[in-house]
């Protein structure tokens, strides 16, 4: 008899890391892998579907615009039982820490059928940063009975909680995303060739700051800190800006308003995801508040710094590869415009090692769902007890 997984996902970032996944549940002989999107995303969703070549068994489409929380979870919870009725699932996958991840675990946990969370045990320690995603994380993981952890050190925050399930580490799943593309853009000069032809306007000899940015806590002050650095930025002529930005109007709005006509910022819609690990090679730094991007970009050797307070990805900044920078736009212009200055220190990023995986996490994660034998990912985050990062506070420009 198979085994049947149900995999639920909704949003961009859920449906990277869940793809290569997906792809090994598919291929395996013991496994019937059944998908189900909430759609909680539709555009940005499709467009890593459609990459990745997974035609999901079951689509909720249950993206509205503007959506709030409370009204996407009841949503959710309600549209799922029926797919968790007619499946009959043996377990089902949700990853990370979206409103599809937590409700999809709740709906599950009330049908008494097993959870597995994929990128479990990330910790800030601020319920309010990031809001609402670090109670997400929590609460699947107080529900699921196997936790694929991405590292040491979040397999160092759950063992401290004394859950219920069992710990695997595994490796994050998007440095299987993240070479699978790759592999594909580097093996084929004519698709490389066609990803810079989408961004004709790029100057190859001023250097490219890549940003992207969407974090709930930082609607509002924090958007237009973001903004107003960027705008500065900009006009020192030291630098070109790319920015996909998000498709979240409260992010669009103040975005559009304060950086459509700044000089050298190219605003663009989002990009499907050949498009944008082009884009990171081809950056000299990144600016982000996204997690997956704080994942990927040290895998690609590249400088980020991360408009965020706090992060639950402490194992990048502890291995040098990633810095927090806050959303003040003095200490922002203040760190860009210093690895602008500094080619030496630019290049050292490419020489730090990446300790989010090797590109095997959904092999390892396929083994554990079968009780075939496997080695679990050696992380080399330096210590399981790394702890939480904070940002430096900021500091004038003079
Ligand atoms: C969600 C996740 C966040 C994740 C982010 C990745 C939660 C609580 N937050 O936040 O953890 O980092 O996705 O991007 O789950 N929209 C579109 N088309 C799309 C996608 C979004 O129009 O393809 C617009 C819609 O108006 C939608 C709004 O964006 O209502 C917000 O989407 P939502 O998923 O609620 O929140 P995100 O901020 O994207
Ligand atoms: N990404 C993309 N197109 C873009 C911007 C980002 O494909 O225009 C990818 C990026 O490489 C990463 C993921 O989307 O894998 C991150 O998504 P997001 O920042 O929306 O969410 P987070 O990682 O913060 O949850």
């Amino acid at each position: 008899m198979r085994t049947r997984i149900l995999s639920i996902f909704g949003t961009r970032p859920e449906a990277i890391k869940m793809a290569p996944l997906v792809k090994q549940l598919e291929r395996d002989p013991d496994i019937d892998s059944v998908v189900c999107v909430t759609g909680q995303h539709q555009q940005m969703l499709d467009q890593v579907l459609g990459l990745f070549g997974i035609e999901p068994h079951h689509n909720l489409a249950l993206m509205t615009g503007n959506q709030t929380l409370n009204e996407l979870a009841a949503r959710i919870i309600a549209a799922l039982d029926d797919v968790l009725a007619a499946v009959k699932p043996d377990r089902v996958l949700v990853h990370g820490d979206t409103t599809t991840a937590s409700a999809s675990a709740l709906a599950a946990f009330h049908r008494r059928i097993p959870v597995g969370h994929v990128e479990a045990g990330l910790r800030t320690g601020n319920l309010m940063q990031p809001w609402p995603e670090e109670m997400n994380r929590r609460v699947v993981d107080v529900m699921s009975d196997l936790m694929f952890a991405p590292t040491a050190s979040s397999k160092a925050n759950l063992a401290r909680e004394a859950l219920h399930g069992r710990i695997v580490v595994t490796g994050n799943t998007v440095i299987d995303a993240l070479n699978l593309t790759t592999a594909r853009i580097d093996g084929d000069l004519a698709l490389r060739a066609q990803l810079d032809a989408r961004l004709p306007h790029l100057d190859d000899a001023l250097p490219l700051l890549l940003v992207t940015g969407h974090r709930r806590e930082s609607f509002g002050e924090g958007f237009a800190n973001i903004c107003a650095a960027l705008a500065e930025l900009a006009a020192t002529d030291a630098a070109q800006i790319v920015y996909p930005v998000h498709l979240n109007p409260n992010v669009r709005g103040p975005v559009k308003h304060s950086l459509r006509d700044a000089r050298n910022v190219h605003l663009i819609e989002p990009l499907d995801y050949l498009g944008f690990v082009r884009l990171m090679q081809r950056a000299s730094i990144i600016l982000t508040d996204s997690g997956g991007v704080q994942e990927e970009a040290p895998a690609l050797g590249k400088p980020v710094l991360v408009m965020r307070d706090v992060t639950e990805r402490p194992e990048a900044v502890a291995a040098g590869t990633v810095r927090l920078v806050g959303t003040q736009r003095a200490a922002i212009v203040q760190a860009v415009t210093a690895l602008l200055a500094d080619a030496h220190e630019r290049s050292a990023f490419a020489r730090r090692i990446n300790p989010y995986g090797d590109g095997h996490a959904s092999a390892r994660i396929v083994a554990a769902l079968t009780g075939r034998p496997f080695d679990e990912f050696a992380s080399d985050d330096g210590a399981e007890n790394i702890g939480v990062q904070h940002a430096a506070p900021a500091r004038a420009v003079h």
